[in-house]
């Protein structure tokens, strides 16, 4: 009987008896749109290039999500070729396609110490020329989508991993106190835009959110127009524990502004010694992104900005790249299928 079982296990690849090893998923797990089922918003980072090109791609950008930011598209490299001109097809691209579906733009990223032109780097001016160049940079941009971007990532990644304030060109320009200026310049270009401030390994609730919150709290007592806070949410399928994420969570959460996990994906592969995809990665992947999804419905709706996925399939994630190693951090593999992930946030989001 047992070995009947196995051979009928092994040559229809479906779940039985204790055997925990299967292809296909649980019959109890029905695939629904994202979207359609989550009080709030679901997003995913896109190539523009790759939304136009590639049809598997666009098909799953259309059904499953409801919120786009562009991976590079409107950074400040892309949108600005020379000081004195905007470069917009890819973002107005974007832009388009979020009309088209209903759906919003979550603009990425105004300041940033990286993928900056080389114009910018090597600008040569006074701190009051700095301050001209970047006022126009932000404004010009907020304005082109004010209505389409309704969420704006104003400065990204300003703190190191100590707490400390990056040494950026922008810092050094224009002072410490930058980042006030940014929110406020954003704000006069969109009044209605929720402004956030995103950086990574917040997450982790240690020094890096210290800092952020005493930015935060400096801001709201000075009345520095900032709307809420992205936790990138680059994380490992063990790392940080599930605890510090929420006690992380809860410190923003009290401060009453919004959150966003505005970059999620969930690294298998951080050791560099997996070679392949296993059923026990797929499934603990699951069960890392139901946790994940799980703790931000937690969070008061009022305060929800939504969750954002950094990527389509594993193929197109920027981390094999990035870090040089393989890595399977998303929810479609690389057909386009659904993973067990998926369906851990399906999860999360039907009980
Ligand atoms: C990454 C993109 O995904 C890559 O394509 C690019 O080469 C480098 O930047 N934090 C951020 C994102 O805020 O903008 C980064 O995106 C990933 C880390």
């Amino acid at each position: 009987m047992d070995n009947i079982r196995l051979f009928f296990a092994l040559c229809c690849g479906i779940l039985c008896g204790a055997c925990t090893h299967t292809t296909t998923p649980p019959s109890d797990d029905v695939l629904v749109p994202l979207q359609s089922i989550s009080p709030f918003p679901v997003g995913v980072a896109v190539d523009v290039g790759r939304l136009l090109s590639h049809t598997p791609y666009r098909t799953v950008a259309e059904t499953h999500f409801n919120s786009f930011t562009a991976e590079n598209s409107m950074k400040m490299s892309a949108l600005r070729p020379d000081a004195s001109s905007f470069y917009w097809d890819e973002a107005d691209t974007l832009a388009a396609f979020c009309k088209q579906l209903g759906a919003r733009l979550h603009g990425h990223t105004l300041v940033w110490h990286n993928q900056n032109p080389d114009w910018v780097e090597n600008f040569q001016g006074t701190p009051e020329q700095w301050a001209a160049m970047l006022k126009k940079h932000i404004q010009t941009v907020v304005a082109r989508y004010k209505g389409t971007a309704t969420t704006w990532d104003v400065v990204n990644e300003a703190f190191d991993d100590n707490g400390g304030l990056r040494p950026t060109i922008w810092r050094q320009h224009l002072g410490d106190d930058y980042i006030a200026q940014c929110f406020q310049w954003a704000r006069e270009a969109d009044p209605t835009a929720q402004l956030l401030y995103n950086d990574y390994n917040v997450e982790e609730n240690g020094a890096k959110l210290q800092a952020v919150l005493l930015m935060l709290d400096d801001f709201q007592k000075r009345g520095i127009p900032i709307d809420g806070i992205g936790f990138q949410m680059h994380i490992l399928d063990t790392y940080p524990p599930l605890p510090s994420i929420h006690a992380a969570v809860q410190a923003v959460q009290q401060r009453g502004v919004l959150i966003h996990f505005s970059e999620l994906d969930v690294s298998l592969n951080f050791a560099k010694t997996a070679t392949a995809l296993t059923e026990g990665m797929k499934q603990r992947q699951r069960q890392r992104v139901e946790d994940i999804v799980s703790l931000y419905r937690t969070i008061p709706a009022a305060q929800q900005v939504g969750i954002t996925l950094w990527g389509i399939a594993d193929t197109d994630s920027w981390i094999p790249n990035f870090f040089s190693r393989l890595d399977w951090p998303l929810l479609f593999d690389e057909q386009y299928n659904p993973k067990p992930a998926l369906y851990g946030f399906l999860d999360a989001l039907r009980k």
